[in-house]
């Protein structure tokens, strides 16, 4: 029987129990499948008197992981502390630094350090296993990586937050508001610490950075991302949404065109038709999109201990199995750097809501605004009558350009008769 490979774990939170739960579960299966055992011979959190339902009998315990990814004697450190920077990242660079393999969840780290880490890992001849970061569960990585690795890839788009798409299908669900259905995520142990990552789409944005790279073979540029979150999504606009054969989704959608990569994430009107329409709950979905393969589709569990650890675990099977491809799908000196397409530039149609006061003479001044930014209108919706009161008017657009609907709605923002801020959400067709 070949040597066990050895491993050593960073962060003993949900994921980090989770993992060592399963890797407990199924090590005679997972022997059996690699060849070898997987032993987890350290680990490091930061309180040792814990209860995690797991037995930690005959590991190392170190209350410096960084000290453990250096010294130990592991082939393997799993990060699983998270966050873009300080410990998890010192983890990393460190278990790299000494020569081991680096398996992490952590998708703010490799929004903001991938190509970095991914150059030092493949340069020390290490890899770096991230499978768990995008998704949950989904095996997206590795149906980009590898599955579709025959196929040139031009779009990939997604449901990539659970919180997010738990929050919305409620509220469509049950009309309950916002807050007390974000209160209901994070009991349920779906949202990020800090809930802003979810709901503003920061979340999503470090999964889409990450896809973006390992699709299109280009450099990871979060920065690069248009950003969008969910907290000025209303009940209206999602009842209106339902009447018009909509649902409201928070997307994550890259494209590679030819003046660039298109990076953004954002509430989306899709067709009820759509795949991605039929995805609710805390599920994430991942549409890509190869010139071969045509469309194809992944859906799963994008969060929880027992969905990110299979995922863990993927990673850390491959390694010990001896199966190597380049981080990011191309060698990280290869990774292009292609100019990000602004926003200013994408073309879509548009799904807008006004509070306009009901008197004569309104819906000609907004439509006005749109004719001088030549935006030409689908349909118009008004509901309810209230002479003198602000009521909902929606307007759905044809295909135009963002900078013009920019330049549209502060035309019309300012207009007297328009109570408050308009509304706008973009409508994908796919
Ligand atoms: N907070 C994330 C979500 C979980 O809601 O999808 C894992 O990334």
């Amino acid at each position: 029987m070949n040597t066990p490979l050895h491993i050593a774990v960073a962060g003993l939170g949900t994921v980090g129990a989770g993992t060592l739960k399963l890797l407990q579960t199924h090590g005679e299966m997972l022997r059996q499948r690699c060849g070898r055992a997987i032993v987890v011979s350290a680990v490091s959190a930061r309180d040792k008197g814990r209860d995690r339902g797991v037995d930690l009998d005959g590991m190392e315990w170190h209350d410096d992981a960084a000290a453990m990814a250096a010294q130990s004697g592991a082939e393997v450190v799993v990060e699983l502390i998270g966050g873009a920077d300080g410990v998890a990242k010192a983890v990393c660079e460190a278990a790299i630094a000494s020569g081991k393999h680096v398996v992490t969840a952590n998708k703010a780290l490799l929004a903001h350090h991938g190509t970095a880490l991914a150059l030092a890992a493949e340069a020390k001849g290490v890899s770096l296993g991230f499978e768990a970061a995008v998704a949950g569960g989904v095996p997206i990585i590795k149906a980009l990586r590898e599955g579709l690795a025959a196929n040139g890839l031009s779009r990939i788009y997604g449901i990539l937050n659970g919180t997010c798409n738990y929050i919305l299908t409620t509220m469509r669900e049950t009309g309950a508001k916002f807050e007390a259905v974000l209160a209901d995520a994070q009991e349920l142990g779906y949202a990020e610490a800090d809930p802003s990552f979810d709901i503003d789409g920061i979340d999503a944005a470090h999964k889409l950075a990450i896809l973006t790279s390992v699709a299109f073979g280009c450099e990871v540029n979060f920065p690069a991302v248009h950003i969008e979150g969910i907290r000025d999504i209303s009940s209206l606009d999602i009842q209106f949404a339902g009447e018009l054969g909509y649902k409201i989704k928070l997307l994550g959608i890259a494209r590679l065109t030819g003046s660039g990569v298109e990076q953004r994430v954002h509430p989306c009107l899709v067709p009820l038709a759509a795949p991605i329409a039929h995805v609710e709950g805390v599920f994430n979905a991942v549409v890509a999109e190869g010139d071969f393969v045509d469309t194809t589709v992944y859906q799963g569990r994008g969060a929880g201990a027992g969905p990110t650890a299979s995922a863990v675990v993927a990673d850390l099977v491959d390694i010990a199995r001896g199966h190597r491809v380049p981080t990011f799908a191309v060698p990280a000196t290869a990774l292009a750097k292609i100019p990000a397409r602004p926003m200013e530039r994408h073309r879509g149609a548009y799904y807008i809501r006004l509070m306009v006061v009901d008197k004569p003479g309104v819906i000609a001044d907004v439509t006005a605004a749109f004719r001088d930014e030549e935006i030409s209108l689908e349909s118009m919706l008004q509901r309810g009558r209230a002479p003198g009161e602000a009521v909902p008017v929606i307007l759905i657009t044809h295909d135009t350009e963002e900078s013009a609907m920019s330049r549209a709605l502060e035309k019309i923002a300012i207009l007297e008769a328009v109570a408050d801020p308009p509304r706008m959400i973009r409508i994908e067709g796919f």
